[in-house]
């Protein structure tokens, strides 16, 4: 993931992740009252992460909503400047390890249907497509494709495989 790691979402973070939301979603840019909102449920039913360069700047953010045994995936970007060296896939693994280790079965996700890159991301990590929601994004009238990865089950303690 070249040199950026990943660390909590804080409070703090939020003027540069609305800076970088913006870039990101211009349509559709969640405020910062929404990630206080999101940020007000972690770590309960929430985990948010952000992706900082060794400078201190931050280039990508993800969060997780994860309840009753669901998991979903929130947002997930990296700025424009930074892609396609593996932050990304940082990120979306961070959030799957992580709706692992809260018991989870799967976890689902909504992703526009021209984002071409994000339907990449998301296939190589497994996810399929399992739904459509038409006209989900407005005002530009656009699907949302729903997607879900399925997460491996845990064997049960003492679990041995055996030969038939
Ligand atoms: C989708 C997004 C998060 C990917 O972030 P990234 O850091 O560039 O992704 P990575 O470098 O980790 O790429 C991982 C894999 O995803 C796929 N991928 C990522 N961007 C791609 C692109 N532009 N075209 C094709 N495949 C792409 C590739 O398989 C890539 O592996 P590779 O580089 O070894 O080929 C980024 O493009 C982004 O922030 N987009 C805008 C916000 C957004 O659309 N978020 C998703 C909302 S559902």
């Amino acid at each position: 993931m070249s040199e950026a790691v990943l660390r909590p979402m804080a409070d703090a973070d939020l003027p540069a992740v609305q800076r970088l939301e913006k870039e990101l979603f211009p349509e559709d840019a969640w405020s910062e009252a929404m990630f206080l909102e999101e940020l007000a449920g972690c770590p309960a039913t929430r985990h948010y992460v952000v992706a900082q360069d060794p400078d201190g700047r931050l280039v990508g953010y993800a969060g997780l909503a994860a309840v009753a045994g669901q998991a979903d995936v929130q947002t997930i970007g990296v700025g424009t400047a930074r892609r396609r060296s593996g932050i990304g896939a940082a990120l979306l693994t961070e959030l799957l390890d992580e709706a692992a280790r809260r018991g989870c079965e799967a976890v689902f996700l909504e992703v526009r249907a021209d984002n071409a890159a994000a339907h990449r991301l998301y296939e190589r990590f497994g996810f399929v497509r399992v739904g459509v929601r038409k006209r989900y994004y407005q005002p530009a009238n656009v699907d949302a494709i729903v997607m879900r990865r399925e997460l491996r089950r845990r064997p049960a303690a003492g679990f041995t495989r055996g030969n038939q």
